[in-house]
């Protein structure tokens, strides 16, 4: 299925509320924890979006029972090691990379060989960060060539490990967590920072993890083999979904949007920082705190006048999936912005890095690789588009879609951007609330 849209007006000025849809790291997050935990979890406002939906049927696949009512989900966990090896069992984590590196780490008990699989982009992207902690654990992966599919195997001799996490992935870091609830004794870690919706989970669970910060780092420690008991979770909004609607408020004229209830958990905002600092006046309402997280209204007005920023690598985890909207802003801001340290963005769905070079080139604004997977992007506050712009084979990449969408309602241009339906894997109503806002999608 490809689905095309055509955009080829700028949107007018708007002045609107709107809710998102749940955190989509929370969300799987949820599932998979309340899958391990003893008796009945419950979310409202999980996020059922493919990638989330991937997820529960591959929990159902391992005999966890898991219900949807109209305003809630419902999980039966069956407690740590509880679930269900049939034979010949194939997970499909479809385009999740949370999901494949997330759920593996919870079958390294497993006494069957199990095939964990995806789609075309998961394929493609690297397995061996999570298979060589799993195999510390003491599970075997055959035919291992680093990708998906594979084949694990979970052993009944499982030992706690020490184990350095030097990419910044919350996903790696997640997957060792994770696997260390089935190992007995102390799993410890030593990582990069990266969004730590995993670490406050446990906390709420109490489940005993001890955190220690410093300047660089992150020390962790998980005591394995202690059963939880089941938890009721309210999902805030995602701010990697919200941050599409904060580029199209700011890049829009004479415009204004609140945002009700985002999760603004301070490792995942980079994106507000960043902003801000070029000259957006970016307001976080109403802030709460809930389970150790914080969630807050967001309010957003346009802005001219934007400036270049030189962004740190030391933020890079905190903005990861927003690095296309922000060479978006870059583009139009005054003067050279430069972004270092960007490796892991050829590593997502797609390669995103390269596509942020492709689709500026595409725009006719300037752009330099510079050393160590960095981007410089000449900015021109004056860019106005008024060619045809098509965007196509980029392997459904649903951030990729929706940063095209923003672009041509923000900037101009005839627009045919295919693969509409990449937004059901994170965010199946982008294009309805597009619409909302006053986009004319065709
Ligand atoms: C995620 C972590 C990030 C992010 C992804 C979701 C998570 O990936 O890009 O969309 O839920 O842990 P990495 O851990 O690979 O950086």
């Amino acid at each position: 299925m490809n689905k095309i849209v055509h955009i080829n007006k700028i949107i007018k000025p708007f002045d609107k509320k709107i809710n998102i849809s749940g955190d989509k790291s929370i969300s799987i997050r949820f599932a998979i924890l309340a899958s391990m935990a003893n008796g009945k979890s419950v979310a409202k406002n999980l996020l059922r979006s493919e990638d989330v939906l991937d997820t529960i049927k591959c929990l159902k696949n391992l005999g966890i029972s898991i219900k949807f009512k109209k305003n809630y989900c419902e999980i039966i966990g069956n407690g740590l090691g509880g679930y269900v090896y049939k034979k010949n069992l194939v997970l499909n984590a479809g385009n999740s990379g949370t999901t494949a590196r997330l759920l593996s780490s919870c079958l390294i008990n497993s006494n069957k060989t199990i095939k964990i699989t995806g789609d075309n982009s998961l394929k493609k992207r690297d397995m061996k960060r999570i298979i060589e902690p799993l195999q510390k654990f003491g599970a075997t992966f055959e035919k291992n060539n680093g990708k998906l599919p594979l084949f694990i195997k979970g052993s009944n001799f499982l030992k706690p490990i020490n184990y350095k996490e030097l990419k910044g992935s919350a996903q790696c870091k997640s997957a060792v967590m994770l696997a260390a609830l089935l190992a007995p004794g102390k799993t410890k870690l030593k990582c990069l920072p990266s969004r730590n919706h995993t670490e406050l989970l446990f906390k709420y669970l109490n489940i005993p993890t001890k955190i220690k910060k410093t300047k660089n780092f992150d020390f962790i420690e998980v005591q394995g083999k202690k059963k939880y008991s089941s938890f009721n979770y309210d999902i805030p909004g995602d701010i990697s979904t919200a941050s599409f609607f904060i580029v199209l408020t700011l890049l829009s004229k004479k415009s204004k949007l609140k945002i009700k209830n985002v999760n603004i958990n301070p490792t995942r905002v980079g994106i507000i920082k960043i902003l801000n600092i070029m000259g957006a006046k970016i307001l976080f309402l109403n802030k709460k705190k809930y389970k150790g997280e914080i969630n807050a209204d967001i309010l957003i007005r346009s802005q001219k006048n934007l400036k270049a920023i030189n962004v740190s690598k030391k933020i890079n985890s905190t903005a990861i999936d927003e690095f296309l909207l922000l060479f978006l802003v870059a583009s139009v801001s005054k003067g050279i912005s430069t972004f270092h340290g960007l490796e892991e963005l050829n590593n997502k769905e797609s390669k995103r890095l390269d596509w942020g070079f492709k689709i500026l080139k595409m725009l006719g604004v300037k752009t330099k690789k510079i050393p160590n997977h960095g981007i410089k992007i000449y900015g021109n506050p004056n860019l106005k588009l008024n060619k045809k712009y098509e965007i196509k084979n980029f392997l459904k990449d649903h951030r990729i879609f929706m940063l095209s969408v923003i672009a041509a309602t923000t900037l101009g241009g005839s627009w045919k951007i295919h693969n509409s339906e990449s937004i059901n894997t994170s965010f199946p109503i982008f294009n309805s609330l597009i619409k909302k806002l006053g986009v004319k999608l065709k």
